[in-house]
């Protein structure tokens, strides 16, 4: 996510921001920038890659000094990582300087009726439509500042946090608050404003946490005060003492990345449906997919090309296509795909799925692909990485950065995008009934709230873990749906704990896998299918008459397998379409509590690293 610093007090601002976007790196970002009141006007630097670059250009620059500055470190939403596109953004008077970490849904109309009025932008973010309808408003009102920011915020849709200063009234800075973090540090006679505490931890304890619909407007100690940006009234904020240590801030207070990540999923599926799921209206608005629909509804079959955990969402991918929109799908590893000259026809769809968007067999099929006269459509979480740029078209991932080596909510958000083109493509291609095709909706709608339901057995799942700590192998079973999620499972267990394990269609254990079951070897097996159910406490009866311990995932209040199951895992009911998202929750606390009680890396697992840009 995109980080935000700000100073106003005595000091100089630069090196007090400078500083604190070092802290706020480890959120992930592609470009920064720092933008400083110097006395007579605000000037600021900017630059794409990290703050080392950007620091080494500071040196170039004079006169870039002075007790008032905002900085900024961008993680790509709306337009390429690029100079132009880093923040600061200012507006069309260079009067405003603004930072924001967020997504404006409704941008591109207020864009146009900005250029209506006159207006005209350099980059292609949103952020710099944002500080211009400030501009706007603040000159067409005559208002102040902080007046300003919240007529115009009355006017946005979306999240945002953001920091705005004025050349005119260069004692003030306006913040603002709604499903981005941010808060503010009360100093003696000095403020500090960050996404999180980290960028001040040093110079203050005392912390106001902006609540969603708030803004601040910042001046000297005594003239600080905060309104609600829906009515103007005052309020009175709650002023916190610091008590986290840095490590344990920057991860939120969660012991590893990757546990925040798993917790994160359901804002980032929230965040993924953002500006793309209409419930109400019935509508999944995908650009990357609409403006090519036609070859969608052309296409003979889909390819999807992918990796590790990003091959197993494509994987879910299959049983929502063929199921739900009617069309082949061919799931295929991007290292074996590259390699074994395969049939691709110039009508063909290849969907390239990548979290970090550089992995380098994925990159090779695809230009493969190409090559071929395929169109490839790319889901990443990284804007503008060299997927997302080589693929003709295609849609991002809103997971924000996933620092945590074993990918979860890049996963989920995968198959959140996956699972909207599935029912896109079923109601352009006419194979679904209205009825259906709302109760989808709906259901997509609701992703986010039953993953976080899931994330409730927890502490379950931390006591069964200690069932795990002596085995050697791992059995992971699932049917359908859950098949992939079996699959995923153990490839979590197997990335951070170094426990072998391995997933397979429940029905296969007959062919061969039945073999490996003996007390020694703990089976998961994920028993919510609704469809098959009784052939999967058939598979588990056959486990147990064999010795094996059997963890099962099954449905809030299931009654069969309780009798039959060591241990049970309860999720919430859905529909099998849904069930990857709900079941493979589960799995990742499984895998993390497992390796953090072995004392594994959990984060940085050995052998791994979190993009293979190496064949
Ligand atoms: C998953 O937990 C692993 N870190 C790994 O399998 C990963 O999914 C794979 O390397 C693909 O990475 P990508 O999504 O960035 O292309």
């Amino acid at each position: 996510m995109c980080g935000i610093v700000g100073y106003l007090g005595e000091r100089d601002s630069l090196p007090i921001i400078l500083n604190g976007l070092k802290r706020l790196e480890y959120r992930g970002y592609d470009s920064s920038g720092v933008a400083v009141y110097n006395g007579s006007k605000i000037v600021s630097c900017k630059s794409k890659g990290k703050i080392s670059k950007l620091e080494k250009q500071l040196q170039k620059r004079k006169n870039i000094s002075g007790g008032i500055g905002i900085g900024h470190t961008r993680w790509a939403t709306h337009g390429e990582p690029n100079d132009v596109n880093a923040h600061p953004q200012f507006s069309n008077s260079k009067k405003l300087c603004l930072v924001h970490n967020g997504i404006i849904e409704n941008y591109s109309t207020i864009k146009q009726k900005l250029i209506k009025e006159g207006f005209s932008f350099d980059s292609e973010t949103d952020t710099e439509v944002l500080v211009n309808l400030i501009e706007y408003v603040k000159h067409k009102k005559s208002v102040k500042l902080g007046e300003a920011v919240q007529i115009a915020l009355n006017q946005v849709i979306g999240a945002y946090a953001l920091a705005v200063i004025d050349n005119e009234k260069p004692d003030e800075i306006v913040v603002a608050k709604l499903g981005s973090p941010l808060c503010i540090g009360i100093g003696e006679d000095e403020h500090f404003i960050g996404s999180d505490v980290t960028p001040f931890i040093e110079y203050t304890k005392n912390v106001v946490y902006l609540e969603d619909g708030e803004l601040a407007i910042i001046r000297n100690h005594k003239d600080t005060f905060f309104r609600k940006i829906s009515d103007n009234s005052l309020i009175s904020p709650t002023i916190n003492k610091l008590e986290l240590s840095l490590d344990k801030i920057e991860k939120q207070g969660f012991d590893h990345y990757m546990l925040k990540e798993i917790y994160e999923q359901p804002k980032a599926i929230k965040d993924t449906l953002r500006g793309r799921l209409n419930v109400s209206k019935g509508i999944i608005k995908m650009s990357g997919m609409d403006d090519y629909i036609n070859k969608f509804l052309s296409a003979k079959k889909i390819t999807i090309i992918a990796c590790g955990t990003s091959w197993h969402s494509g994987l879910v991918a299959e049983y929502m296509f063929e199921k739900i929109a009617r069309i082949p799908v061919e799931v295929e590893y991007a290292s074996e795909f590259r390699y074994r000259d395969p049939v691709i026809e110039s009508d063909d769809i290849v969907i390239a799925i990548s979290q970090s968007g550089e992995t380098a067999d994925t990159l090779a099929a695809i230009k493969l692909a190409k090559s071929r006269g395929a169109f490839v459509y790319g889901i990443c979480n990284v804007v503008g990485s060299s997927i997302a740029r080589e693929s003709d078209s295609g849609s991002y991932t809103h997971a924000g950065p996933e620092i945590g080596v074993a990918s979860t909510k890049a996963f989920t958000t995968q198959m959140t995008i996956l699972y909207m083109m599935a029912v896109k493509l079923s109601k352009s291609k006419g194979v679904i009934s209205e009825k259906l095709y709302h109760k989808y909706i709906l259901e997509i709608s609701n992703i986010d709230k039953k993953v976080h339901t899931a994330l409730s057995s927890n502490n379950v799942i931390k006591k069964i873990a200690k069932e795990f700590l002596k085995a050697t192998n791992c059995l992971y079973l699932g049917r359908g749906y859950n098949f992939p999620i079996a699959l995923e499972g153990a490839l979590k267990l197997k990335e951070i704990s170094y426990i072998h394990a391995e997933g397979y269609p429940a029905a296969e254990m007959k062919h061969g896998p039945i073999a490996l079951i003996d007390e020694n070897m703990p089976t998961i097996v994920i028993a919510t299918n609704k469809i098959n159910y009784d052939k999967i406490v058939s598979n588990i009866q056959e486990i147990k008459s064999r010795k094996g311990k059997i963890f099962a995932i099954v449905s809030k209040g299931d009654k069969e397998v309780k009798e039959v199951a060591d241990h049970v895992i309860e999720v919430p009911h859905s529909i099998e379409s849904i069930t990857p998202f709900i079941t493979v929750v589960p799995l990742q606390l499984l895998s993390y509590h497992i390796a953090v009680m072995l004392g594994k890396d959990v984060d940085q697992p050995r052998n791994l690293a979190k993009s293979v840009t190496v064949e």
